[in-house]
């Protein structure tokens, strides 16, 4: 973005960066910076960070990986003949688009490619250095939104590319987040990995619409002593998550982050599965129509049906700036390892925190109060220039 050079920036390095999620995060970055709409949706620009000394929204940079190459302006342009983007904000920020779109490097492995995984981790890893060392970045956060991938081979069988990438980032020395189903860290390749670093690390899988609804409607049914005995859900969508998701193998890995919150909420798994069907003329809007068969007093048998239409990139979008800047700033205070207080976020979190919404905003809260810098100005212990 345009922040004076002498004030430290922070890079954001997003895997997937021609996707829907990444063409709105830099369009909305870009807009909200420039006082063309609020920040609605973004957490971090809430009374609970202020005092938390995020990297301002005016002192991100843009960079990333992908296997396409579509320009991000004509992303952006088929985004908003799509009504995802509101009309005229991708030309108000199109010097931004141009900007990020010239930090976009080609990913991998695409067919045909003939480098191994060693080198392309050492060839991500370059490419992530690269840009932070060129625009003098303070640090680079990762972040995962590239196309979900089905779950991996198990033993033997070659690394996932979100794997390569999560690798390459710790190669890098930079905090970690994947927004997506996808192994990333996750693998015990980069688990173990992970585990020799102090970098911080989140994931997995954005939590912004079925699996938000679940975290809240769990406790509750938990808390009012009522028996949920199934609980069904169907997602129609279209846009590239939707064609990725047509895989029943992605399919099943993004799935089971929806199901997990319930085992984690009710304390058991009720009868009752998530189907996803790809309905390519829905776009980027998703319904997703849940139906909970519960028992009440006596046994008498109640339904509750929500039905969520949400539009998936501007969900998505916000928090995936909030996790940007909360990784920057853990990273910067010292914070090591796996960030399960960003449970809030995930579906599928990392670490042992709680699974109900209201639990996991309290925990948020409390990392909000730990990020502020001490009073007066000095460094706290574990801190990072
Ligand atoms: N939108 C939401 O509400 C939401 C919520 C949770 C998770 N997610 C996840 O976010 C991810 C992105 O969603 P989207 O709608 O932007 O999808 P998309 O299909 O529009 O974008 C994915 C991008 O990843 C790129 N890609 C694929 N393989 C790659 C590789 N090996 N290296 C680099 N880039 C690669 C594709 O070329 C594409 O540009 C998906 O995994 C989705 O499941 C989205």
């Amino acid at each position: 973005m345009s922040a004076s050079l002498s004030r430290p920036r922070t890079g954001v390095w997003l895997i997937g960066a021609r996707g829907s999620v990444a063409t709105t995060v830099v369009t909305g970055c870009a807009a909200v910076t420039a006082g063309l709409h609020p920040p609605t949706g973004m957490v971090t620009e809430t009374p609970l960070f202020a005092g938390s000394a995020l990297p301002a929204l005016s002192d991100l940079v843009f960079g990333g990986h992908d296997t396409l190459d579509c320009p991000l302006p004509k992303r952006a342009e088929a985004l908003t003949a799509g009504g995802v983007l509101p009309p005229g904000v991708a030309s108000a920020v199109a010097a931004e688009l141009a900007a990020a779109d010239r930090e976009i490097r080609h990913g991998g492995p695409t067919s045909g490619d003939t480098r191994g995984e060693a080198e392309l981790v050492t060839d991500f890893a370059d490419d992530i250095r690269d840009f932070t060392h060129r625009h003098r970045l303070e640090r680079t956060v990762v972040i995962n939104v590239a196309s979900t991938e089905p779950a991996s081979g198990g033993p033997g069988a070659p690394l996932p590319a979100s794997t390569l990438y999560a690798l390459a980032a710790l190669r890098a020395g930079c905090p970690y987040v994947n927004f997506t189903p996808s192994e990333g860290m996750h693998h015990p390749a980069a688990a173990r990995a992970a585990e020799r670093t102090s970098l911080p690390h989140a994931g997995r899988d954005g939590k912004t619409g079925q699996t938000l609804l679940r975290a809240v409607l769990g406790p509750m049914f938990a808390q009012r002593a009522l028996t949920v005995r199934a609980w069904s859900g169907t997602n129609l969508l279209g846009g590239g998550d939707g064609a990725a998701l047509a895989d029943p193998a992605a399919a099943a890995a993004k799935n089971a982050g929806k199901e997990r919150v319930l085992a984690d909420t009710l304390g058991t798994v009720p009868e009752g599965e998530v189907h996803i069907d790809d309905v390519p003329a829905l776009g980027d809007w998703k319904t997703a129509w849940d139906h909970i068969a519960f028992d009440g007093f006596l046994g008498t048998r109640m339904i509750l049906q929500t039905i969520w239409q949400g539009c998936d990139s501007a969900l998505a979008a916000p928090l995936v700036l909030d996790l940007a800047r909360l990784a920057a700033r853990a990273h910067q205070a010292g914070l090591t390892g796996p960030l399960g207080d960003l449970g809030f976020y995930f579906k599928d979190p990392v670490g042992a925190g709680p699974a109900s919404l209201a639990e996991q905003y309290t925990a948020l809260t409390a990392l909000g109060q730990r990020l502020r810098p001490p009073a007066g100005g000095e460094r706290a212990p574990g801190e990072r220039q």
